[in-house]
């Protein structure tokens, strides 16, 4: 059966990606496309949701779209600027509105008799941000929702255009306010009666679904070939492995490289981890080879740059191993990597067009020849750890908190010594093992402890008078790591964790804790 999807046309709206999560969380499949990208040749598509905009329809930079790519086609719901930009193209009027028309309102009269509204309450509460409103509704359609201030919040066309081919209605929609955000009660039921009852979507999005296509996908792809994976421990490689060990077994090998900087036990509990779930895994411990590069060197940048650098050779000089083999009959041709949705989503913004680069393994040199497998690319994070937990992937392993590549690095604040590596592994582990001890661990986006190496400053343990280091405590929630707030975690806790690492890690004698959000600071201190 075909992959049914919705194609979100990005305007350049802060929610676009909202908009995704919400249809995901409907078990249906979509893509978020740059406005100007509709694929007119995939037949797979059965609506199209235009987002919102930075922009005013007016503007001469506002992004256009030809709506009759897909107008008369699939249904199609405009979002705020995407309803406006219907609006506005199609005969009807917008204009400044008096006001910014911005927060809570509530849909005073509502045609709930109107598929888009099934199930809608009076004075269902809506949320609102926009400066240009729609005046006048293009000839031929309907008012279907109004608020105090905005007589039309919700429009449609009527169901004159239908493409007899099917039954579903080919029908237009555009509304003021955003479905996707939270402050709009009912969001979530817009959304499903337009994807659900109007676009016809089957809701076999699922986890159980992904695994079984995918692991039949990759079969097809990858045939008798081997693939090559580096693993970093962390959730979306770990669950990459999973899924290609089901559908190839052991022509996937995976490296895993030690640069030293994992936190305690790290290189040890992940080889077991991996062990357990049946992975063909090679562990690398190149940690000296990355503490004589890095030696003296104090510069954030510079301590990076040398990081990825070895790590890419030391990977390289792995995978030519592998590809060089002769152990085998069949080839060594692909490079697996755990890319996932938000790593590749081309977002726009109001200066142009940006494209986000991803910081996967990159720069593996061009004559091993290897092509890129990446089977989680469509999946957001939580979705990856829905189909983790699908493949038994255990929960300590599925629910880790988020570990730069670069590890330990970013957290040492002046130059790097195997000492001090050592120090901040020992408080780390205090910390990250009280959270769990706690049941903290969960409600917490990223934690860890930072070593201020180059600030001593005087304390006083027993009889003796000391002179070492502090250790910053960092613990963030957050969502995307875009933006982070600083935990407010117990003070008990504090004072236990506190106590704990200035008594059994000797270097140590301050604790602090890091009150400072993103922005202005960042989650790493670098
Ligand atoms: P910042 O410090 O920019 O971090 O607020 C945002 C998120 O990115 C992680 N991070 C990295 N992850 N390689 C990675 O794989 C890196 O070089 C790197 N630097 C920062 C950081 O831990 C946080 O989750």
């Amino acid at each position: 059966m075909q992959q049914q999807k919705i194609i979100i046309l990005d305007f350049g709206s802060q929610t676009t990606q909202l908009i995704a999560r919400r249809l995901r969380e409907l078990d249906t499949f979509c893509e978020i496309l740059p406005y100007n990208k509709f694929p007119t040749d995939d037949p797979d598509v059965i609506g199209v949701i235009l987002s919102g905009s930075p922009y005013s329809v007016h503007d001469p930079e506002a992004f256009r779209v030809d709506l009759s790519q897909f107008v008369g086609r699939v249904p199609v719901l405009g979002i705020c600027y995407g309803a406006q930009f219907i609006s506005h193209t199609l005969g009807g009027r917008v204009e400044k509105a008096d006001s910014r028309e911005y927060g809570r309102a509530h849909l005073e009269t509502v045609d709930t008799g109107n598929p888009l509204f099934k199930g809608f309450e009076k004075d269902s509460q809506v949320w609102m941000s926009h400066g240009d409103t729609i005046t006048a509704i293009p000839d031929g359609f309907e008012v279907i929702g109004s608020t105090k201030d905005v007589t039309n919040a919700a429009f449609w066309s009527g169901d004159k255009i239908v493409n007899s081919k099917s039954s579903n209605s080919k029908s237009v929609w555009g509304v003021q306010f955003h479905p996707e955000v939270f402050h709009t009660l009912q969001g979530t039921l817009l959304l499903k009666n337009f994807v659900v009852d109007i676009c016809g979507s089957r809701q076999d999005w699922s986890p159980a679904n992904f695994v079984e296509t995918t692991v039949a996908e990759l079969r097809e792809q990858i045939g008798d070939d081997r693939v090559i994976l580096g693993l970093s421990g962390g959730v979306d490689s770990t669950v990459c492995a999973v899924l290609l060990n089901r559908a190839i077994g052991n022509h996937l090998t995976c490296i895993f490289v030690d640069h030293g900087m994992l936190r305690k036990n790290e290189f040890k509990n992940v080889m077991k981890d991996y062990e357990c779930l049946g992975l063909n895994v090679i562990g690398v411990d190149a940690s000296k080879r990355f503490f004589a590069d890095l030696d003296g060197v104090t510069e954030p940048e510079q301590k990076r740059k040398i990081i990825g650098r070895d790590f890419i050779e030391v990977f390289n000089a792995e995978a030519q191993k592998i590809v060089n083999s002769k152990s085998s009959n069949s080839k060594c041709s692909w490079l697996a990597q755990g890319t996932i949705y938000p790593d590749r989503i081309e977002s726009l913004n109001i200066t142009g067009k940006v494209i986000k680069s991803h910081h996967n393994v990159g720069g593996l040199p061009k004559e091993m020849n290897l092509k890129l497998c990446e089977p989680l690319k469509w999946l957001f994070k939580d979705e990856v750890r829905r189909v983790g937990r699908q493949l038994g992937i255990p929960e300590h392993l599925i629910g880790r908190h988020p570990f730069p590549g670069p590890g330990l690095a970013v957290r040492i604040l002046g130059a790097i010594t195997p000492e001090k590596v050592r120090i901040l592994q020992e408080a780390d582990d205090i910390f990250i093992q009280g959270l769990r001890d706690w049941g903290l661990y969960d409600q917490i986006w990223q934690a860890g402890a930072i070593l201020l190496s180059d600030v001593r400053s005087v304390g006083v343990m027993g009889d003796e008078r000391t002179y070492e280091n502090p250790v910053a405590l960092r613990a963030v929630t957050s969502t995307d790591a875009m933006t982070a707030d600083w935990a407010h975690l117990p003070y008990e806790f504090m004072a236990k964790v506190s106590n704990d690492i200035i008594n059994k890690v000797k270097g140590v004698n301050r604790v602090c804790y890091d009150i400072s959000s993103k922005p202005p600071s960042t989650i790493e201190w670098e």
